[in-house]
């Protein structure tokens, strides 16, 4: 028995936000930011498009490509880290949205790693037996936690919502190997300061800016350049597969040298990568599976492909996940 994904969805953003624009918003070029980090545009949600939205936009589209009513999922969990609000969790709202009454629904805060965390999670559920079918989310909508006062951040980060059903199979496809884990020493790199109960919203807070993203860029530049790689070698071990057998490499989309490093590394040529942050930059928990929708859209992925995904993110979390993409 393995845990396979049955139908994956995505939704974006029709605004484009080009390094053009942000250069007449903060102190930085076109060229700097594509040097730097591989970004010439991402998608920016207007209001009142709240996460929900988007991750709603894309459960349909993967419920429909799964052939499965809302009504027949058993879980919805929602990687994220700008829900809707505190509490209800997004996933709440989700499930009242697509009417899928029959689900159990919860948020998963485990920044870019969010998506990874969640099919993991997922995949435990089902091969415990109590659950057929659970619909997996990763939606955002960064730029509503971004300072457009601080060059750091501001440049790096997009809104986009990929959802993936995740169902029973006895063939050879689906989840074959699968890690997860955290650095929690390294909570400080990357982190919204306040709002939380360690620092409640004040106005001194807001006057501060501390509502928004924070990040050390270089520290978590060093662990993800690592760690990429590292929890590659892992999932494929893990399996008894080596680099070469992958057909294709989902990376998280933080930033093109990232990507890069881990493939020189482990020999990975570019038409086995998946990369899109040139066109929507880092969207979180969204990257992956907007990645793997957009491949299937494609034709990229085929039943039998291997594929690797890995990501990294606030935490500091990373985790992999090998699939033998297809269904019964
Ligand atoms: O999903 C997980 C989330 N985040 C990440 O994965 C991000 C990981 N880190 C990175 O991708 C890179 O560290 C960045 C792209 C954020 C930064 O690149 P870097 O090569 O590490 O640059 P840096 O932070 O060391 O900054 C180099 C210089 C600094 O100027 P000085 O101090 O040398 O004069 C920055 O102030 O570049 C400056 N800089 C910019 N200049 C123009 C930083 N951001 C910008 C900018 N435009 N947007």
């Amino acid at each position: 028995m393995k845990a396979q994904i049955l139908g994956v969805g995505h939704a974006l953003p029709e605004r484009r936000l080009t390094n053009q624009d942000l250069e007449r918003m903060v102190d930085t070029s076109d060229e700097w930011i594509v040097e730097r980090s591989g970004i010439r545009e991402r998608r920016i949600a207007d209001q009142p498009t709240k996460c929900s939205d988007l991750a709603y936009q894309a459960s349909v589209m993967a419920l429909e490509r799964a052939g499965l009513s809302a009504q027949q999922l058993d879980l919805i969990i929602v990687a994220t880290a700008t829900p809707d609000m505190y509490f209800p969790s997004t996933a709440c709202i989700v499930q009242d949205l697509l009417g899928a009454t029959n689900a159990a629904a919860f948020d998963l805060s485990a920044g870019c790693t969010g998506f990874v965390y969640a099919l993991d999670i997922a995949e435990k559920y089902l091969l415990a037996g109590d659950y057929q079918y659970i619909l997996v989310i990763g939606a955002e909508i960064l730029t509503r936690i971004l300072d457009y006062q601080d060059r750091n951040t501001c440049v790096l980060f997009g809104d986009g919502a990929g959802a993936a059903v995740v169902g029973k199979g006895s063939s050879d496809y689906g989840i074959l190997s699968s890690i997860i884990g955290a650095d929690g020493s390294g909570a400080k790199y990357l982190c919204l300061p306040a709002g939380g109960s360690a620092m409640p919203a004040s106005l001194e807070t807001v006057q501060n800016r501390l509502h928004y993203v924070k990040m050390n860029g270089p520290e978590v530049f060093r662990f993800a350049t690592r760690i990429t790689s590292e929890i590659s070698t892992r999932v494929l071990q893990k399996a008894g597969f080596t680099y070469n057998d992958v057909d294709l490499f989902v990376p998280h989309q933080a930033n093109l040298r990232i990507i890069k490093t881990a493939m020189k590394r482990m020999n990975i040529p570019a038409e086995k990568t998946l990369i899109n942050l040139d066109m929507y930059g880092n969207t979180s928990a969204a990257c992956i599976p907007l990645g793997l929708s957009q491949a299937h859209e494609e034709g990229r992925l085929q039943p039998g492909d291997l594929v690797l995904m890995v990501a990294f993110g606030a935490g500091l979390t990373f985790g992999g996940i090998l699939l033998r993409w297809g269904r019964d």
